[in-house]
């Protein structure tokens, strides 16, 4: 699956940004609240106004303080999937079930540096898994190779039943480090600048696709 990250794309054209990537699987929202991350971009309002002008099930990714407090707004506004950050949650198990409860899937977000097996329990009641492979926070960002061996266990985790989630990795995913990302076990590619950079955003969503898939 492909989720271009609207992060890159032109903030004063939304509507027509979506409308260029109809053939992506999910469209990636990345929230940013100038505290967990040192920046800011958009916030349910926004969400809400663009849930009124696509189809494309949205994948929020919450850079934000307290998403205990927000995130369940996302999740009754309709987005599909909502992702929180491990290390902002503060009951991240009933984070899950609210989230759940309000009619969307829950996804647990682990930074560069953040191990996996502390959150192996707490996973189990999360859907998706996204793996950060840059510092949270700017689009544009080069690949961090050095979080695949989390994808790796992750996969393993899955594929022998101990875990029943997706696989999405978020950051300096392009046509040359999505092999890497692939041959590890992604399910998901989020992709900001190499959709929204190129000439024809929606060739590059099946380049890429079809990169992942060799
Ligand atoms: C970074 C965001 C990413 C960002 C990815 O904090 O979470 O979703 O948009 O952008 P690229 O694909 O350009 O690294
Ligand atoms: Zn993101």
């Amino acid at each position: 699956m492909i989720a271009p990250s609207i992060l890159s794309a032109d903030f004063a054209r939304l509507a027509d940004e979506l409308a260029a990537i109809a053939g992506a699987d999910w469209v990636h929202v990345d929230v940013m609240d100038a505290h967990f991350v040192p920046n800011l971009t958009l916030g349910l309002p926004v969400v809400e106004a663009l849930l009124k002008v696509t189809d494309i099930p949205m994948d929020c990714h919450l850079m934000i303080d307290d998403p205990d407090r927000w995130a369940v707004g996302y999740a009754e506004a309709g987005a599909h999937n909502v992702t929180v950050h491990a290390e902002a949650a503060g009951d991240p198990v009933k984070l899950a079930k609210d989230l759940k409860a309000a009619g969307a899937k829950a996804g647990l977000s682990i930074k560069p540096d953040t191990p996996l097996e502390p959150w192996l329990d707490v996973l189990k009641h999360y859907d998706t898994l996204l793996v950060m492979s840059v510092e949270p926070g700017f689009g544009g960002q080069s690949f961090m190779s050095e979080v695949l061996g989390k994808v790796r266990q992750a996969r393993r985790l899955v594929d022998t039943g101990h875990l029943d989630l997706l696989v999405e990795i978020d950051g300096g995913i392009n046509s040359d480090t999505i092999d890497l990302a692939a041959e590890a076990g992604v399910d998901c590619f989020v992709a900001g600048s190499a959709v929204y950079n190129a000439d024809d955003p929606g060739k590059a969503i099946s380049a890429l696709r079809d990169r992942a898939a060799r």
